[in-house]
């Protein structure tokens, strides 16, 4: 070519959580079942969205508007009603004109991004939801800044690593906050989510705060959504409906821009945001036109509360099956449909397998491992090989700790036992394969 074709922060959008399902698929051509715990579609663990809400659906497919193009920042109805909504809380009070619809959640992250100037960054947390920390590096060709989740207090942010990243690097503009969060399922406590903003406050920075698993809460968990406690800062919220009704093919998510003309930079920005759709045409028409149809239907909230009863059993059914497993740091979850093991400190190593019996595969798994330097990255990929279960390794979520995330979402409970049977079973064997071996090889000697 004349020119390098590649914008050199494209080398960033690695994407573990899809790369591992060709492994996966290459096992599946070999004939083995496979146990999706990689990615969080509610659908795809058999959840059953309920008639009412496929009845709004199918009742909108015979309305012929359904089938246009919309306003480019999506149908002002919707947006009035869900404006109402944030107002109903109390806190930042927004119109219409102050949400913007994409086409899913994932395309207003990137578009977040986008249009930063590649200087400026939005300091995220760690683990990160990698489609955050992978469009946040594109935007600025540099590795992501990060504050710590802690996994020795419950998940919760490290406060005094985010006050001193944003205290001496004057790049910073933004704080990204998951809440709850994927990959650890922690739940912002109130006073955690204040704090940041007055960070924020101090140095003069917008908050973002993904809120898309914002009705996903449960174990008598409690938060505030960043309206909630914003106060004056210039913020962001972004929220969707993949994950809650769930209807992840919806492709249908939103921004909602708090205190925008407490910033004339932060207004240019988000106008910036507005132009970038105004330049393309809004085309989710037939979902946004069902959210308030779905939202304001009086079986919807004691839906979500039966639905989030049921992740909380599961939660407890998947604690009990790790709690007395002795190489991981294992944290009950209170939000979202995730949970992340961390290895203890030391456990791991390059040494470490475990046994596959079938020939094919045992060459297929070791060719996935020759090389791979994180050893969390090598449990995975004999945990797909031996046992048939799919996870992510936590080193692709932008994070020095070593483990893997999983997901709550099985609804089969068989299924779900076995499951997690296998993967314990996997972190015990896959912990003592060295010892054996070193056993082994003495008793031979
Ligand atoms: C924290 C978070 N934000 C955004 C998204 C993207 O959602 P959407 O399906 O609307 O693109 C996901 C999907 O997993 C997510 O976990």
């Amino acid at each position: 070519m004349r020119q390098d074709l590649l914008h050199g922060g494209s080398q960033k959008l690695d994407y573990e959580i899809r790369d591992i399902v060709k492994k996966a698929e290459q096992l599946q051509k070999l004939g083995k079942k496979i146990y999706w715990e990689n990615i969080g579609d509610p659908i795809l663990k058999n959840a059953d969205v309920p008639l009412w809400i496929k009845e709004i659906v199918s009742g909108l497919t015979m309305d012929n508007k359904s089938y246009g193009y919309c306003h480019s920042k999506g149908i002002v109805e919707t947006r009035k009603f869900l404006a109402e909504k944030n107002n109903d809380f109390g806190g930042v009070q927004i119109d219409f004109d102050d949400i913007l619809f994409f086409n899913g959640l994932g395309d207003a992250i990137g578009k977040l991004y986008q249009f930063l100037n590649p200087y400026s960054r939005v300091i995220g947390p760690s683990p990160a939801y990698s489609t955050h920390s992978a469009f946040e590096a594109a935007h600025s060709n540099k590795e992501p800044i990060t504050y710590n989740l802690d996994p020795d207090n419950n998940w919760y942010p490290d406060l005094e690593d985010l006050y001193l990243k944003v205290k001496y690097n004057p790049s910073i503009v933004g704080i990204l906050i998951i809440n709850p969060d994927n990959p650890t399922g922690v739940v912002y406590p109130e006073s955690y989510l204040k704090r940041i903003v007055e960070i924020a406050k101090e140095f003069n920075l917008f908050v973002v705060s993904d809120e898309i698993y914002g009705n996903i809460i449960y174990n008598d968990n409690k938060t505030k959504r960043l309206s909630q406690v914003l106060g004056d800062v210039p913020g962001i919220s972004l929220k969707g409906i993949s994950k809650e009704v769930p209807w992840p093919d919806s492709r249908c998510g939103w921004m909602e821009f708090y205190n925008r003309k407490a910033d004339k930079n932060f207004d240019e920005y988000c106008q910036a945001l507005e132009n970038a759709k105004m330049v393309e045409v809004c085309c989710t028409t037939l979902p946004q036109t069902a959210i308030p149809k779905i939202f304001s239907h009086p079986k919807y909230y004691e839906y979500l509360e039966q639905k989030n009863k049921s992740i909380a059993n599961r939660s407890t059914i998947i604690g009990n099956h790790f709690q007395d497993v002795k190489f991981i740091k294992f944290n009950k979850t209170n939000g979202a449909f995730y949970n992340t093991i961390v290895f203890q400190e030391g456990v791991l190593n390059n040494n470490q397998f475990l046994k596959i019996e079938d020939d094919e595969t045992r060459v297929l798994a070791e060719s996935w491992v020759e090389g791979v330097e994180k050893s969390d990255s090598r449990f995975v990929y004999y945990l797909l090989a031996a046992k048939g279960v799919c996870v992510v390794p936590l080193s692709s979520f932008q994070s020095d700790l070593l483990g893997f995330r999983i997901t709550l979402l099985e609804e089969n409970p068989e299924v779900l036992q076995y499951t997690f049977v296998q993967i314990a079973d996997a972190i015990n064997e896959f912990c003592n394969s060295d010892k054996v071996q070193v056993a082994e090889e003495v008793k031979s000697y």
